[in-house]
């Protein structure tokens, strides 16, 4: 973490390891997590329909999911909620494995390094913001679904630490630097 000069890639167990010492993320919260999950789940449909919905209403996130003919590209928002719904059901698991930590960094980059498709590379504050919705969605479902305040509360606070170490990550992607000697013109 601060202070150490290695890339968090070189050791990224470690350094979430380390990342979720410092927000409190400990074993109570992964139960938290884990025990909530299938809770979360049976609404994974309507929540991650509900974020692109939402991309759609703003111009600056609508744009990823457009036609040529400014239209939206309905079979790609399916894939990208496909996508997300297979993020969300991997994060419910709470593990701090650094394999599924790599996954998380590729995706990352899949974001941040975009080169192809409408849009180019998204913007860091729309995955900011995309996580806010994320948790803005659990929160109203822990609520509805355990009903004891005491519990949902407990809950979303373990789901919000789990998202934003994995936002954290995903946010890395973005330190990632384009090869510039690549990308210069021949001859220069
Ligand atoms: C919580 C934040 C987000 C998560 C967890 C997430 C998850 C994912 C995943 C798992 C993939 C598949 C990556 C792969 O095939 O390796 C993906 C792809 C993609 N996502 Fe997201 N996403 C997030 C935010 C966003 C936002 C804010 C946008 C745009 C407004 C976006 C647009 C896309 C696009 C366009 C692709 C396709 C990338 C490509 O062309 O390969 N995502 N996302």
């Amino acid at each position: 973490m601060a202070g150490d000069p290695r890339h968090p890639a070189t050791d990224l167990g470690g350094f979430v390891r380390e990342l979720g010492a410092f927000v409190l993320f400990d074993d109570d919260d992964a139960a938290a997590i884990r025990t909530s999950a299938p809770l979360v789940l049976k609404h994974e449909a309507v929540l991650t329909a509900s974020v692109y919905e939402h991309f759609l209403q703003h111009a600056g996130a609508a744009r990823f999911f457009l036609r040529p003919d400014g239209s939206p590209d309905l079979e790609r928002l399916e894939r990208r909620r496909h996508s997300l719904a297979r993020w969300l059901t991997d994060t419910a698991r709470a593990s701090l494995d650094p394999v599924g930590l790599y996954g998380l960094l590729g995706i990352g980059i899949a974001h941040s390094h975009r080169a192809h498709g409408p849009g180019g590379a998204i913007p860091p504050e729309l995955m900011v913001g995309a996580m806010s919705l994320v948790q803005t969605n659990l929160a109203r479902i822990l609520a509805q679904e355990l009903g004891d305040a005491a519990a949902a509360l407990a809950a979303s606070v373990a789901w919000n630490k789990l998202l934003l170490l994995h936002l954290s990550v995903l946010l890395h992607g973005y330190f990632v630097p384009w090869r510039e000697a690549d990308r210069r013109p021949a001859g220069c």
